[in-house]
């Protein structure tokens, strides 16, 4: 009997695949089997309708084609799978699972937007507030599902229990282009006869204040409202339909002022027991409005909401020099307190956020304008719970005033939201520091992947800022399954380009201080995300539907170079917090700012042209092939001398210029990466880039043979470095290289956040360079094991869940010795190269492998004896700055 066990399929990429929005989900499995090199011949599936494939000759299992008729509005149907090897296994069919669409038509709506009435609402950030209303449930009931969204923040009950876990509903999307709604199954939530419904609002995206510099309020509207669609079928099949209309009424709640930046108060004495359970009395109560809204904006999600991931007890507890109590919960996250107190009516506990003290107390300053600040009054008697439910801050420590009598701190937890996403990677190595770097960068993600990929999860801004995010996603998308959710804000971004003209620095846009202009290595997230998606996750999807994005950017582009091919006007960010920037200006980098716009000019139109590839447009193919030249040989011709030294001369410029591809000619690209390496040696190997030649550098320090060179930047713990933050106790990303001084007080920068993904997409190559797991196909159909063992750790790992399956390199060295174990899913094979031999790639099938060679690292040998180089330069991935990628 062979071991070959099929996992239940899953649906495009969701997770719980309840109000899906694809009506012929792609399907996946993965197959795990102890057989050496299994390789999958066929496949069938059978869907509970009773359609079955009968076996189907393809080695497919990622994506694989909807076998059956499209579902309709509401539609459950099973699938499940079994597979044949190219051996002779078949395995058993896989268990079932099961998917549902949502209303896939605007014509399956029927509900209004029933807002409060617009005397109960206060200024922006004000008052949440209450709606209900009751029902009749006639008979047993087979099935219910509550389709629900708003304009702007809620929270649903019904029968006085809160209607599933998210934070946040319904997360900030373009509103006035798509808003998602959530399909919840409520069957086991209803009781013949009476029935209620009842719903808080706040303010949240949709009215309440967002931006920097004074921010904007009533972004989307003045009025806040719930759309809600209860569909009840009954065990004999009819049917009955309660939506929000004109039978609903609103009153004010215990919620007296709520706002994403400005934190909640809650005055427990206002609550109103019972308001949401059938048989209250809502006679005080006033009949809401029943606005009309366009369903045509309503959309399903294509991931998961904002959950509570994870509650975090206090580390410490701390007495500030002025006597106040602060918590130290030893992480800096996203999220909110959880309290748990006894007092007398009538008192107030004040909860105060921030993400470090100076001088011993809270340090708020880098908040900016969001006041973060909590205030639950109490109602007396029993022990109270409460978290607030409309707002979020980043924090590490919190200060507590008002507590009644001692605190005891168990009574408070910190409570970790963002995305629910999968986990799917996983670092480490034998050097603790380089560890706490890569939890850092988990961290950041964490607190930064909150509905829309966000800059910082703290101050006045926490906007998906483009730039941030086309450097991460690469990072991204090894540590979690975000195809979801990044999917979601790439229809955003489409939307809002096609509106605005351009994509903008920041989706969704709001209109603060910056222009709406083109902005290089911003606006190319437009096309870098959606090719990282499809390199990461072997899905061609994003890049068909974000294809006319992704070209309207690289043709506005290109337009602003004009004929000569450069990128030489308009406003720039550039080298975006370069360390050599003043700490007021930090567009004022070392790199020229044009120089940058070209160099990703030429990277935007290469990958569009490969996108173009995978979707068989020859003609974009072309197109774009020969504008990627065309800006390469202006590049060259520009900045490039003829023996190969860049203009400007910067470490930026070189990362680019040789990541990017764009010197011509065998000789002067050596040049350049000697230059580079003598750069980063004058500056004693200390940061010496910013936002865009940092993701770059390691990787083209080694493609120039200088790995040590490379590892000596990585393992630097003088400011500016990746591990200078370690030192000074970071649990999260900084901004800056120095957020935090070295004499441990807080930059005086306007713009210090101590949670910003950004500089924390180096971890891409620790996993890709330093433990070696990197996709050499689309999905990690094919893998890429290629470590470069340095730095004198001793071992490292990376782990990762791919579409196939679990993949892990492991590497140890002892001894002049590397060995190297490797881990490829069924379905996955990977090239091998190993250190003593680069020139000499072998093929490996599914299974556990295990190599051994000679290695020696040159971090064990005293400096003065190092060469200059190490070892012949490694082989050229030929996607220039990302892993090899063949075609789909
Ligand atoms: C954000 C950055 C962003 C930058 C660009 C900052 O305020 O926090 O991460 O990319 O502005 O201007």
């Amino acid at each position: 009997m062979t071991f070959l066990n099929v996992a239940a399929p899953r649906y495009e990429h969701h997770r719980h695949p309840l109000g899906i929005g694809e009506p012929s989900p792609r399907l996946s499995w993965t197959v795990g089997t102890g057989l050496l090199g299994w390789v999958q011949r066929a496949y069938e599936i059978e869907l509970s309708d009773g359609t079955a494939t009968g076996p189907i000759e393809s080695g497919q299992s990622a994506l694989v084609g909807w076998p059956g008729t499209a579902l309709a509005s509401r539609e459950r149907r099973g699938a499940r799978v079994r597979v044949h090897g190219r051996d002779g296994s078949a395995s058993d069919w896989s268990p079932w699972s099961w998917v549902e669409t949502g209303l896939l038509e605007a014509a399956d709506w029927r509900a209004a937007a029933v807002a409060p009435l617009a005397e109960l609402l206060g200024p922006p950030d004000g008052p949440a507030l209450l709606l209900r209303r009751e029902f009749t449930v006639r008979s047993p009931v087979s099935r219910a599902r509550l389709y629900v969204t708003a304009h702007g923040l809620y929270e649903i009950e019904l029968n006085g229990r809160v209607v599933g876990d998210d934070v946040l509903a319904p997360g900030w999307s373009s509103y006035s282009h798509r808003l998602r709604y959530r399909t919840h199954d409520v069957t086991g939530l209803l009781a013949e006869g009476g029935n209620a419904l009842g719903a808080t609002l706040a303010d949240g995206w949709f009215r309440g204040k967002v931006g920097f510099e004074g921010g904007r309020t009533r972004l989307y509207g003045d009025r806040t409202a719930l759309i809600a669609q209860l569909e009840i079928t009954y065990a004999d099949g009819t049917t009955d339909l309660v939506v929000t209309d004109e039978n609903w009424r609103c009153a004010s709640g215990p919620v007296t002022a709520t706002g994403l930046y400005e934190g909640e108060r809650h005055d427990a004495r206002l609550e109103r027991h019972g308001w949401s359970a059938p048989g209250f009395d809502d006679g005080g109560w006033l009949p809401a409005d029943p606005l009309p809204h366009d369903p045509a904006l309503l959309v399903a999600p294509t991931g998961e909401p904002v959950r509570r991931v994870e509650t975090l007890g206090p580390a410490e507890v701390l007495t500030s020099p002025s006597g106040r109590t602060i918590l130290d919960f030893g992480q800096n996250i996203a999220g909110r307190l959880r309290i748990r107190v006894r007092g007398e009516a009538g008192r107030t506990v004040t909860l105060r956020h921030a993400e470090v003290l100076q001088d011993g107390e809270l340090c708020v300053r880098p908040l900016r304008a969001a006041h973060s600040v909590d205030a639950y009054t109490l109602r007396g008697g029993d022990v109270e719970e409460w978290e607030p439910r409309f707002t979020i801050h980043g924090f590490r420590y919190a200060e507590i005033d008002g507590w009644p009598g001692e605190l005891d701190p168990a009574d408070v937890r910190a409570v970790v939201c963002h995305t629910d996403m999968e986990r799917t990677g996983w670092f480490d190595s034998s050097d603790d520091a380089l560890n706490r770097l890569h939890d850092n960068v988990l961290w950041s993600m964490r607190g930064n992947f909150v509905d829309l990929p966000t800059d910082c999860p703290q101050r006045d801004e926490r906007l998906g800022w483009t730039g941030d995010i086309q450097v991460f996603a690469p990072t991204a998308a090894f540590l979690y399954g975000c195809a979801g959710m990044l999917g979601s804000w790439l229809a955003d971004l489409a939307a809002e380009q096609a509106e605005l003209g351009t994509v903008p620095v920041y989706v969704p846009w709001i209109q603060l201080l910056f222009p709406i202009e083109p902005v290089a290595a911003w606006g190319d997230a437009a096309v870098i995300v959606p090719w990282t998606l499809y390199e990461r996750y072997g899905d061609p999807e994003p890049l068909r539907r974000q294809y006319p994005s992704m070209r309207a950017w690289v043709d506005q582009c290109a337009g602003r170079a004009g004929d000569g091919h450069l990128w030489n006007e308009g406003f720039q960010l550039g080298d975006w917090l370069d360390p050599a920037a003043p700490p007021d200006r930090p567009f004022e980098a070392r790199t020229d700012r044009a120089l940058v716009a070209t160099a990703y000019l030429a990277r935007s139109a290469r990958l569009l042209s490969r996108a173009a590839a995978v979707l068989g447009d020859e003609e974009g193919r072309r197109r774009y092939g020969d504008l990627a030249d065309r800006v390469r040989a202006a590049f060259d011709a520009e900045y490039v001398s003829p023996s190969g030294r860049l203009v400007g001369d910067s470490q930026t410029a070189y990362a680019l210029a040789l990541r990017f591809d764009l010197v011509a000619g065998a000789d002067r690209r050596d040049r350049a990466g000697r230059r580079l390496v003598e750069l980063v040696r004058e500056s004693g190997h200390r940061i010496g880039t910013g936002f865009v030649g940092t993701p770059l550098i390691c990787d083209a320090l080694v493609a120039a043979g200088a790995p040590d060179d490379a590892y000596h930047l990585l393992m630097q713990r003088e400011c500016p470095s990746w591990l200078y933050p370690v030192t000074m106790g970071a649990t999260t990303v900084w901004e800056r290289w120095d957020s935090l001084l070295p004499d441990g007080s807080v930059n005086p920068g306007d713009m210090t956040s101590f949670n910003h993904y950004a500089l924390g997409a180096v971890a891409d190559w620790l996993h890709r360079t330093v433990a070696g797991l990197a996709p050499a196909a689309p999905g990690y159909r094919r893998i890429l094991v290629r470590p470069v063992p340095g730095g004198g750790l001793r071992h490292a790992r990376a782990t990762h869940l791919t579409p196939y399956g679990k993949a892990e390199v492991r590497w140890e060295r002892a001894g002049g010795r590397l060995r190297v174990e490797i881990a490829v899913p069924a379905g996955a094979t990977a090239t091998v190269v190993l250190p003593a031999e680069p020139d000499r790639p072998i093929e490996i099938g599914a299974g556990r492998h295990h190599f051994e060679c000679a290695f020696r690292d040159a971090a064990d040998d005293p400096v003065a004896e190092r060469p200059a180089f190490f070892g012949p330069p490694s082989p050229q991935p030929d996607d220039a700055a990302n892993p090899v990628v063949e075609g789909a």
